[in-house]
């Protein structure tokens, strides 16, 4: 699959296996760079014996390309920091990491917010990640946040701490009860933190458009999932960012018409983290036993991912807001377990009619009822070329979508994937 600006995007709630295939088509690509989010997104990348776990940097980055995070992401410098002394310790360059100056800080108190919030919340939270990012992205909304290119200069960001954090020790400490921030404390660990990040510091819209120009293959990595876009995923189960593809225009500053490719991730069943409705969850021990097979455990938080059958609505829907060109499903190995395989291909709605397309109305979603046919297992282990029943459950998904399916996951490693055209 060549890739002149791809944009590879999750299809389903996140966690769908994106680093593989970032990591696989990142081999024959120059840059990588992520359109939206931040440390809330987690790529397991396994090369040999060794395992990466990612959540700041685009995955790229244990491939040797340059790398870049876009405008559009939220930054927490600490994480980043973290990552990059991981990496080097483990003898991974992060010498070509690029931070666009318009991408936003995660600041202590977008993070002491996010936690409070969800605490006071109780059962109607919304299962953040906790790391920031609604906290930092609605500051940025609201023309608050203090952007990565502060850093620059010492004086404007110890003056836009000052004046962030006055307002944001009344709401700590009046509306959530918590602690305040002490600011000679975090203006002085935040200076630390500028010197080392004003080197990777870059006008990353101009390097993207500059590779483009140069013929430079350039891969666009999306964070999360589709069903988690802040304006068409399951609101207010979503994240604080456009998950979709589009995004990655904005999210890096390049024009729409520079993409040309739009791979889709899912996995050949679906997890959710968090709350909020799910139609395909699977009930029974069986949720238990795709739970351990594909150890769907969260790479940011280690929460038990919800484990569900496959939902053709919900993908069909991320076909269409995506402009989905071809799919990569991964994990299929983790059926090998089962020998019947329910698929849901409609959903029954309240009023007792089904449909094929996604509800647009959040009630009807909630009340979904997943219509199921059932398709053979194969039952054996996947090494090498697809076994029938394996193929035909591939070809279900593109007959039902209309769309390829290029690259099958079959393993973690780098080299368990199928590549079908
Ligand atoms: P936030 O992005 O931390 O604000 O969390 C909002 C919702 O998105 C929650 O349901 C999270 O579990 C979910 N979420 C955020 N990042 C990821 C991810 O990388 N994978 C899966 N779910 C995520």
């Amino acid at each position: 699959m060549d890739v002149p600006a791809t944009v590879i995007v999750g299809a389903q709630w996140g966690d769908e296996g994106k680093g593989k295939i970032v990591d696989l088509l990142a081999q024959d690509s120059d840059l990588v760079c992520r359109y939206q989010g931040g440390p809330n997104a987690g790529h397991t990348i396994v090369v040999g014996d060794e395992t990466y776990k990612i959540r700041q940097i685009p995955s790229g980055v244990i491939a040797g390309k340059t790398s870049v995070i876009g405008a559009g992401c939220v930054v927490d410098p600490q994480v980043f920091l973290a990552e990059v002394d991981e990496l080097e310790s483990r003898g991974i360059s992060t010498a070509d990491v690029h931070v666009s100056g318009e991408a936003h800080l995660i600041m202590p108190w977008h993070v002491a917010i996010d936690q409070a919030s969800e605490r006071r919340l109780g059962k109607l939270q919304i299962g953040t990640t906790r790391r920031g990012i609604g906290p930092c992205y609605a500051d940025k909304a609201m023309r608050l946040g203090i952007r990565v290119q502060d850093l620059l200069d010492p004086k404007i960001l110890r003056q836009k701490i000052e004046v962030a954090l006055a307002e944001k020790n009344v709401w700590l400490e009046r509306v959530y009860g918590v602690e305040p921030l002490e600011l000679e404390e975090l203006a002085s660990r935040l200076e630390e933190c500028a010197q080392r990040i004003r080197p990777y510091v870059a006008d990353t819209s101009l390097l993207v458009d500059g590779a483009l120009r140069g013929g430079r293959e350039v891969v666009l990595e999306g964070g999360q999932g589709t069903l988690l876009d802040l304006d068409h995923g399951t609101y207010p189960f979503v994240t604080s960012s456009a998950t979709v593809a589009a995004n990655a225009a904005t999210g890096i500053g390049i024009g729409p018409n520079r993409i040309d490719r739009v791979v889709g991730v899912a996995k050949a069943y679906v997890t959710r983290v968090g709350a909020g409705p799910f139609p395909t969850e699977i009930q029974g021990p069986a949720q238990e036993r795709v739970r351990e097979l594909g150890a769907e455990y969260g790479t940011v938080t280690g929460r038990e991912r919800r484990c569900g059958w496959l939902d053709l609505v919900a993908l069909r829907y991320a076909v269409r807001l995506n402009g989905i060109t071809s799919l990569a499903l991964t994990k299929l190995d983790v059926l090998s377990a089962f020998a019947e395989l329910p698929v849901c291909v409609r959903y029954r709605l309240r009023d007792g009619s089904e449909a094929e397309d996604f509800p647009a109305h959040q009630s009807d979603f909630h009340s979904a009822e997943p219509v199921y046919e059932t398709v053979p297992g194969w039952e054996e282990p996947l090494d090498g070329e697809l076994p029938e029943a394996a193929r035909g459950y591939v070809e279900f998904v593109e007959r039902a979508l209309g769309v390829d399916v290029a690259l099958v996951g079959t393993g973690a490693e780098r080299e368990r994937i199928v590549a079908r055209s």
